[in-house]
Order: structure tokens, then sequence, then C-alpha cells
């Protein structure tokens, strides 16, 4: 499934310097003088090209890359067909504002997206150009909509930095740490995550408590329901450490959505578009939201936000939300390349190769003291590290030694959550360079 300018013998990891190499350790000193601290480098990696599933770096030493640029290259580095519509299209347009005037890229990829997103009402599309954007239009929407103002969502979530987005966000305390006051009237509930229930229960005995509890507490207590605007919620949880709650709680939540005229937001900017093996997150639980965002993997790489509602319920008027490079001719003609090598196999081999990992990993918690847990969708796939699995303690420590150790040898994965590993390859990730990745994996956590 790898592109076709691939030479095969390229598709694993090579390492013919030290890490960093010297091209890279005298950018990495550029770097450290004058660019912003505020980024979260899990190690020195200095990338020159990529294709495919593989990246090289400036000192020309190659790696299997599980990060895809955290979960963004859907169709691997530069697929041909990729970069043939961007060339075409930055030779002929680059911008001009779709907010002002009209392109017909633009009104075939929100045609596209309106026949692909789930649920059955026609739909409409906003444009921006990252997932924060695409979550803040999603709020200034469901506020719009139901002229509500408030908003439920999840501990443990990332929904972006912008000011609106960052008040959902509730995974890290440095994101939030000295940027209140946010926006108020966001209340956060616990998430779905079985393998440390917030109640305490087990799976086959919870009556999902981390949905009705919005009912039987928030309500009852703090938050009128018809002050709520909106319910916020991944899918999968994903910065907050790939939790993958059980269906129940998605087809709770539209319940109770639905009876309080609450709107249901589902944020797919990290789980969406093909990661999960079917082209929507949601669609395995067979729940469809008011309002999807995404963003990430949905132009391969270049910046596109996208929040998509039923046509009734974007009833904002001219003026009431747009951004001046959202949904340039450059992201969309990418995009329109990406959905289309989705849809003719990328979704179908990132559910068929997620599931010979996920079959390998199952053995994982009986062979590593160290895996408590291992879980996922298609590639989107999490490992998690305690120190014991009896007290199911993390271990932060052991997870940030497996990162750095696959870097050591070639493979580039990143963490999430406190204590989590996750796996998010491009979907062309072929079957051989999932077993090396797992090989590389196995034999870094073999040795903590
Ligand atoms: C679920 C989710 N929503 C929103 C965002 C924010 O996206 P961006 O970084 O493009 O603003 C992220 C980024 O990781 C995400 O994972």
């Amino acid at each position: 499934m790898t592109g076709p300018m691939i030479n095969t013998s390229e598709r694993f990891p090579m390492l013919s310097t030290p890490l960093p190499g010297p091209n890279a350790r005298r950018i990495l000193a550029l770097d450290e003088q004058y660019v912003s601290p505020s980024y979260t480098r899990a190690y020195p990696l200095v990338v020159k090209r990529g294709q495919g599933a593989i990246v090289e770096d400036v000192d020309g030493n190659r790696f299997l890359d599980c990060s895809a640029g955290i979960a963004v290259v859907a169709t691997g580095h530069c697929h041909p067909r990729v970069v043939e519509a961007i060339q075409k299209q930055a030779a002929e347009l680059i911008h001009m504002s779709g907010t002002d005037f009209y392109y017909e890229g633009m009104a075939r990829l929100a045609r596209k997206l309106a026949e692909i997103a789930p649920g059955d009402a026609p739909k409409k599309v906003y444009f921006g150009n990252s997932g924060t954007e695409a979550v803040e239009a999603a709020m200034k929407l469901a506020r719009y909509h139901t002229g509500r103002d408030k908003f439920i969502a999840f501990l443990g979530a990332f929904h972006g930095r912008t000011m609106g987005a960052l008040s959902l966000t509730a995974s890290k305390p440095v994101q939030r740490h000295k940027f209140g006051p946010l926006v108020p009237g966001v209340y956060h509930v616990p998430y779905a995550y079985c393998y440390r229930c917030p109640y305490g229960l087990t799976p086959d005995a919870c009556a999902v408590e981390c949905a009705t509890v919005i009912e039987r507490d928030l309500f009852r207590t703090i938050l009128p329901s018809k002050e709520v605007a909106a319910i916020v919620v991944e899918p999968i949880q994903g910065e907050g450490g790939y939790i993958v709650p059980p269906p129940k709680f998605l087809e709770e939540l539209r319940r109770i959505a639905d009876r309080h005229g609450i709107a249901l937001v589902f944020d797919e900017v990290q789980c969406g578009v093909g990661r999960t093996g079917k082209m929507w997150a949601c669609q395995h639980a067979g729940v469809a939201p008011d309002i999807l965002v995404t963003a990430k993997g949905i132009a391969s790489g270049m910046p596109l936000g996208v929040t998509i509602a039923s046509a009734d319920f974007m009833s904002w008027g001219p003026g009431s939300h747009a951004s001046t490079f959202g949904g340039n001719p450059v992201s969309i003609a990418a995009a329109l390349a990406t959905i289309e090598l989705l849809e003719e196999g990328l979704v179908e081999n990132a559910a068929r190769i997620g599931r010979r990992m996920l079959d390998r990993l199952a053995e994982w918690p009986r062979r590593f003291p160290v895996v408590g847990d291992v879980r996922g969708m298609g590639l989107m796939i999490g490992i998690e590290f305690v120190t014991d699995q009896q007290s199911k303690q993390q271990a932060p420590a052991l997870r940030d030694r497996a990162v750095q150790g696959a870097f050591e040898r070639g493979l580039l994965v990143l963490g999430c959550g406190e204590n989590v590993l996750r796996l998010m390859p491009p979907l062309n990730l072929d079957a051989d360079q999932a077993d090396c990745a797992l090989d590389i994996l196995e034999g870094v956590i073999g040795g903590l």
C-alpha cells in the first residue's frame, strides 16, 4: 500500500550516525536560540524528507514513522497524488479568500464531506485552518443555534489551545497554567476510561455512569440543562491516552443530548479521517453527532479544519463567522486527493493492519509486566505502562524510556496521557512495516 515512488529497500529504518547527528546538532542549536520554548519535543529528530511511512533526517538516517506528524499524514508522507494535487493547485491559484469570493474546490469538498459525514440529514461545512479553529467554530455555532451558553466536556479531553477550545481541554495543567480566565460555563465530567473506571466498576457491570452522571448529578445540582448548548466529546480520547470508550457511552450521550435539546459535538480531529478503520470513529458505535469537527489527517499535512453540521443547524448568517485563510485552495486540493485515496483503500488498510497489530499486542500484558493495557481501533493504538499490573500504578518514566529507546532504534512514536505510548502511523503502513515497528518495540520494552 505504500506509494509507488518508494524504493522497497527503503521501507525500513536505517541509522548511520549517532543521534542526533552533526547536521541535526547544528539545527538544534539554532532552534534553541530562536524558536518558542513552548513546544514539547520528546527527542531530537530534525526531519529532512518523508515518503510513505519513512522519514529521513538531515544526516541521512531513516526512521519508520508511527507518529505520522501527530496523526496528520493519513496518506503517508508526500503521497505522489497529494503532491501532484498541491503542485497543480499552487501553480494555478494559492489564495483569494473563500470568505469573500467563491472557489469551485471549496464547494466540491463541502459536498464530499457532507456526503461522507455520519447522519442522514443534509449537511453544510465551515472551513478553518486547524483543529482548534474547527472546535471554536463548533462552540460558536452551538451557542448561536441553541441560544444557550454552557458546555459539557470530559476530563482528559484535548480540544485545542485557543481560548474557547482550551476551556474544553482538560488534559494537562501546563496547558492552562497562567492562561485564565478561560471561557466561563464549561463543566467537566470523567471520561469512559474503563481500564481505570472513575466509578470503580467493570465494563460488564456498568450502566454508563460516565454519561448518566450528567443527568443524575450535574443537571440536578449546579447546571440547568436548558442552559447547555453542547456536549463536546472525542469518540476516542486522543491526547488523554488513546482511550476507547464502550459504544454505549456515545449512545447514552446521544440520548441525553436529544432529551434536553443539547447539541452533541464529536471532536474527530485525531480519531477521524479513516484512522480507526472506518471513515469516522463514531461509526463504530453507530452514533451520529449534531456537529462533527475534524482536521489533522483530512488534508495529509496541509492546514485545514472542518466543522460539519446539518444544514438546519448551520443557521448563522453572513458575517457571523469566517476566516481569511480557512479552506484555502491548496489545502482543499490536498483534502480532495486525500479523501479519494482513503476511499480507494487506505481506510480498509487501516482496519486490516490495525487488526494485525492489535492481535499481536494483545499478548503483551502477559509477556511484559510493565504493560498494563493495550487498546485501540485501526491504526490508533495505545500501550499503557504501569509499575505493576496489580496496582496499575502509572509509569510515565518507563513510557518515556520506551519512546526514547524506539527513537534510538529508528522508530518514531510519541506518548499521550500520563503513561501511554501511542502508535498512529500513516494509514498506508504495510504489514512488513507494522511487524518491524512491533519487533523494535518488543526489543525496547523487553529491555526496560
Ligand atoms: C481531538 C483533538 N482536538 C483538537 C485538537 C487541536 O488541533 P490543532 O493542534 O490542529 O489545533 C487536537 C490536537 O491534537 C486533538 O487531538
